[in-house]
């Protein structure tokens, strides 16, 4: 492949190399010599149009270890508030000659449609109503860490369904590999969508996280919703919100995830994100690891230079 634009269209089995080429690269990041130079010479261009905090810096990480140029394209700062489109936008770049364009946009198809534009690699970092297809590698790389497959555990992901790519992505990645996949969330939350995805569908946390292995939580994106319809965040909290009680219903030794931003006190209790069982900052060091396996994997295609 010359782009990552999602999980969809990669199979089983290429969803294994790559967890298996971040295992690779999570074993080196201990080690005291850890810069490679598959990027060597190469350019790569983080163009967000949204905020970022875990996923920018840790494309930002990788491509250094692999010895890339890295730029860090800043919007706010940029010609698109003079009203220059996304796409003359993406074409100004590319005529700089750019490698890997990682790119985060919030309207649907906009990656899609940049990366016919270009001639360098495309990854996206996430893009609203479709994918962040490296967050649900990285997921996998945490779960399969602690419970050694992926195969047969039931994975509830709970709560913002409706405006999550991260779910879209998870639930085709866990799919393709075997899990049981729940979304558990309010009827206004689930989004059409998920009905042709393949997963058990809960309104109830009680009865979404029994027996589970992996509890995964994701934030409200409050940002996203007409303000009429933005739940109150103590009520949200009562139903859907991640506390000990809810927790109990899983299996004693499930995993707690997020993949941040938290709102602690909205989606998760303070106490049980920092639980014992929480692997949330372990989800962000499997980050850095599955981005080096991505941009090394691509740069496989990079034409000689
Ligand atoms: N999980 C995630 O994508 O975080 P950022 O929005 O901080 O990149």
């Amino acid at each position: 492949h010359r782009h990552l634009l999602g999980i969809e269209g990669l199979s089983s089995s290429e969803i294994t190399a790559l967890l298996d080429l971040s295992e690779e690269a999570a074993k080196r990041g201990r080690q005291v010599d850890k810069k490679r130079d598959d990027l060597r010479g190469r350019t790569l261009i983080n163009l967000f149009f949204e905020a970022s905090t875990r996923t920018q810096s840790s494309f930002e990480l990788a491509g250094k270890r692999l010895g890339a140029d890295v730029m860090n394209m800043s919007i706010p700062t940029s010609s698109i508030k003079k009203g220059e489109t996304l796409i003359d936008t993406a074409v100004t770049l590319n005529a700089m000659r750019p490698d890997l364009l990682v790119v985060r946009h919030h309207a649907a198809g906009a990656v899609e449609l940049l990366s016919q534009k270009v001639d360098c690699s495309v990854i996206t970092r996430a893009t609203a109503a479709t994918e962040h297809p490296t967050q649900a590698l990285l997921d996998a790389l945490t779960i399969r860490r602690h419970k050694n497959r992926i195969e047969g555990l039931i994975v509830a992901i709970c709560g913002d369904i409706l405006h999550s790519r991260v779910a879209r992505s998870n639930i085709l990645l866990l799919n393709a590999l075997g899990a049981r996949v729940r979304v558990v969330a309010p009827s206004t939350l689930l989004g059409a969508a998920v009905d042709r995805l393949g997963v058990e569908v809960y309104t109830s946390m009680h009865e979404g996280l029994k027996d589970a292995d992996i509890v995964m939580m994701l934030r409200l994106q409050r940002e996203r919703m007409v303000s009429s319809l933005i739940p109150s965040q103590r009520e949200y909290f009562h139903f859907y919100g991640l506390d000990y009680d809810k927790l109990a219903r899983a299996k004693p030794d499930a995993l707690i995830m997020h993949p941040g931003p938290m709102n602690r006190g909205v989606e998760i209790d303070s106490n049980v994100a920092d639980d014992a069982r929480s692997v949330i900052r372990e989800q962000v060091e499997m980050g850095v690891a599955v981005r080096i396996a991505v941009l090394q994997a691509l740069a496989r295609h990079l034409p000689n230079q």
